[in-house]
């Protein structure tokens, strides 16, 4: 199977990268997985100029900003399941996987119906990725967990949008210095449980 693995922090090897590493590790554990791992910071990622070209009032054309998430986009609809990850940045998502989201609305095709008239009676979302696995993975600074209430909320709804399959959820707090979570033995083996499940749910 095929997981691509989505790092929203821009700090690389830290906390968020750790837990995903895991995840990953916990995915090889138990099934032949070929893993792709994108580090939003890195990549050439345009932010999202809200144009809405790929939406069916405008007629569903390809989004115009020519960078990776081309290629990213088709790639996900290749795969078998993903793992996004980020940071509480603010009690939100961090600004990259905010923008990464939004990159990701090509996928989320509408179907449409029409009366006789042209107007539109229902609409309905049929996202180029539905059914896939994920997992999300979520490190914060504060040690309560109300901290990232919405950075949950956020990743979930989401995956709703476009239809995805939560197997595995991954949360870590109290990590503020970097790299902190790899002295956190409970928080590691919940990541690798979670990679296992999404390299085994049906
Ligand atoms: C700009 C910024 C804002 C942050 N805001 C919060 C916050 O609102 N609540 C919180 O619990 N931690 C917050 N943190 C701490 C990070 O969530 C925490 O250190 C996390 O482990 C960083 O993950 P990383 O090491 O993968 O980058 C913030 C960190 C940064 C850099």
């Amino acid at each position: 199977m095929k997981i691509m693995a989505f790092v929203g922090s821009p700090r690389k090897g830290s906390n968020t990268d750790i837990l995903i590493d895991k995840v990953i590790e916990g995915a090889r554990s138990s099934a032949d997985v070929e893993v792709e791992k994108i580090y939003i910071y890195d990549a050439d990622i345009k932010y999202c100029t809200g144009c809405g070209a790929h939406t069916i009032l405008q007629g569903s054309k390809d989004c115009p900003l020519k960078d990776d998430m081309e290629g990213i986009l088709k790639r996900m609809q290749e795969a078998d399941g993903f793992i996004f990850g980020s940071p509480n940045h603010g009690r939100t998502i961090s600004a990259g996987m905010t923008n990464f989201f939004s990159r990701m609305m090509p996928l989320l095709q509408m179907h449409v119906e029409r009366d006789d008239a042209g107007n539109i009676v229902h609409a309905e979302s049929r996202p180029l990725i539905k059914g896939k696995k994920a997992v999300i993975v979520v490190s914060q600074g504060d040690n309560v967990a109300s901290s990232s209430a919405l950075v949950l909320m956020i990743l979930d709804a989401n995956l709703r949008d476009f239809h995805l399959r939560k197997v595995g959820e991954v949360f870590s707090m109290f990590n503020l210095k970097r790299a902190q979570v790899k002295d956190k033995p409970d928080d590691l083996k919940t990541a690798f449980a979670a990679g296992v499940r999404l390299s085994t749910a049906r």
